[in-house]
């Protein structure tokens, strides 16, 4: 794993890990980030070690959606590091600067790059901490090292995703889950070469060869579909692309400024004081903020181009609202929707080159990888994991070890932008003092120290 560990056949020894970080999208590289500032502060401070696991064999940020023209959802201000530390050398303004377009970017007046262009950033900034990373590696299992009494050392288990089989186990004080969001389908429905989730929209629709049906359907009225629909749309002129979703019409994201406040680092704070009841009310009055809604410019694009071709009498945008998808059918030439009308109206076929299933995500439970020891972790009556301010588990007293977790499984803690990028960069700076925290208190012995590099 990192330089220094004795590869003893399938299992790492020698000093334990401060951290491993599972999954290495946004999240866990700017947790990367955060420690590397740490470990390159030089004078007394004591280097954390740590290793990030990532299942794809190089960076990559939702690649299936970096359609051409997309922007993103937060100001630029909100990477990985200005908000915790604005003098970072791994800020966007420093990356934009060292690719000799910061001049360029200003004249844009635009404080939302493109997700292209946030993609190269974060790839970029994965460049500089990429001696951390192992890539092409899967975590299959975190468990506790065997003949502790109490667990205070974790066995991450990773496998090779191509290549020679085989696993690997290191050693661990925590571990620090950031295994982002999961694709969910409508019940029932798989996925297959003409049924796709939006998440794999880009390479599924460059390898689209047949067309014979001259359409698409696409599924859901949230920013994925009505990006979808508008790409499909350009992409390919000679076809139909029905748009089909159960509400009236798009509803635009709320990105007003005192609503826009739920994404600041302090509404962290509010949200995780807050009663209960309280924090439910929150979600629901801001859930337009990301759920299920769609940015206000593309709105006005979608409607421009649907009204344009209602006066030329050439109708390729149909918007099918008030409808449900109530089966898909894959067939060797396309695949069959049956949709029903919501408001009257007898379930009919409708046969397409493809369907995209722009429906969402979930969060990726990491009790699934915690085997055992996920009945060690301490839940709220609703059976939510208690998570500490900190991003650590409330676990049983046994559990010395600590399970931190980033992303949207912390949402009904940390509020709504847990599983987004607007706090990324402080809550990585809250994960590393805590892990920080967490070495001082077990009192390391030197030997198991690292010497920091002075930079
Ligand atoms: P993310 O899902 O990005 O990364 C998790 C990583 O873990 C993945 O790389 C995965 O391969 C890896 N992994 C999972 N299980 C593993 C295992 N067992 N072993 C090893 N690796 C494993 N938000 C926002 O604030 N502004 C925006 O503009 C957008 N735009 C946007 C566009 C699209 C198309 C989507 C789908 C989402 C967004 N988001 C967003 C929200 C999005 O959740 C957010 O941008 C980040 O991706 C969150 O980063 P994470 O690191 O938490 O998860």
């Amino acid at each position: 794993m990192s330089a220094g560990h004795a590869d003893t056949g399938n299992r790492h020894e020698g000093p334990a890990e401060d951290a491993v970080g599972i999954g290495f999208g946004p999240a866990n590289l700017a947790l990367a980030v955060a420690i590397t500032e740490h470990n390159s502060q030089g004078g007394t401070t004591r280097a954390l070690r740590t290793v990030f696991v990532e299942r794809q064999p190089e960076f990559g940020w939702h690649r299936g959606m970096l359609l051409p023209g997309a922007t993103m959802q937060v100001s630029f201000l909100k990477d990985l590091a200005t908000m915790r530390d604005p003098s970072s050398r791994f800020t966007f303004l420093r990356y934009l600067h060292e690719r000799g377009r910061l001049a360029d970017f200003i004249n844009q007046k635009s404080f939302f790059p493109t997700r292209l262009e946030f993609h190269d950033y974060l790839r970029w900034c994965a460049a500089m901490v990429a001696d951390q990373v192992r890539y092409g590696r899967e975590v299959g299992a975190i468990r506790p090292v065997e003949g502790e009494e109490t667990v205070d050392t974790l066995e991450v288990v990773t496998r090779a995703v191509a290549g020679a089989p085989g696993e690997e186990a290191t050693r661990t004080r925590n571990v620090v889950v950031g295994t982002g969001l999961v694709p969910r389908l409508p019940e029932g429905v798989s996925p297959g070469p003409r049924v796709w989730h939006s998440s794999d929209l880009l390479p599924r629709a460059n390898a689209l060869t047949e067309r014979p049906h001259r359409r698409f359907v696409v599924v859901g009225a949230g920013q994925s579909g009505a990006e979808t629909a508008e790409f499909l749309h350009r992409e390919f002129p000679d076809a139909e692309v029905c748009a089909v979703f159960s509400r009236y019409g798009y509803s635009p994201a709320d990105d007003s400024p005192f609503a826009n406040r739920i994404f600041d680092p302090d509404a962290v704070d509010d949200f995780y004081a807050a009663p209960d009841e309280v924090k439910e009310r929150l979600l629901t009055y801001h859930a337009n903020t990301n759920y299920s809604v769609v940015d206000g410019e593309l709105i006005e694009q979608l409607y421009r181009t649907a009204y344009q071709e209602k006066v030329a009498g050439a109708e390729r945008l149909r918007i099918l609202n008030t409808t449900a998808l109530t089966a898909v059918e894959e067939r060797p030439d396309g695949a069959r929707t049956v949709l029903r009308p919501l408001i009257g109206g007898e379930p009919y076929a409708l046969d397409c080159d493809a369907v995209v299933l722009a429906t969402g995500y979930r969060p990726s439970d990491p009790r699934t990888l915690l085997g055992p020891l996920a009945d060690e972790c301490l839940t709220d009556g609703r059976g939510r994991l208690r998570i500490g301010r900190d991003h650590r588990v409330e676990t049983t007293p046994r559990v010395r070890a600590g399970i931190y977790l980033q992303g949207a499984v912390t949402e009904h803690s940390h509020g709504i932008t847990s599983s987004l990028l607007s706090t990324l960069a402080v809550r990585a700076g809250e994960i590393c003092d805590a892990l920080l925290l967490d070495r001082a208190g077990r009192d390391v012995p030197e030997a198991d120290d690292v010497a920091v590099p002075t930079v």
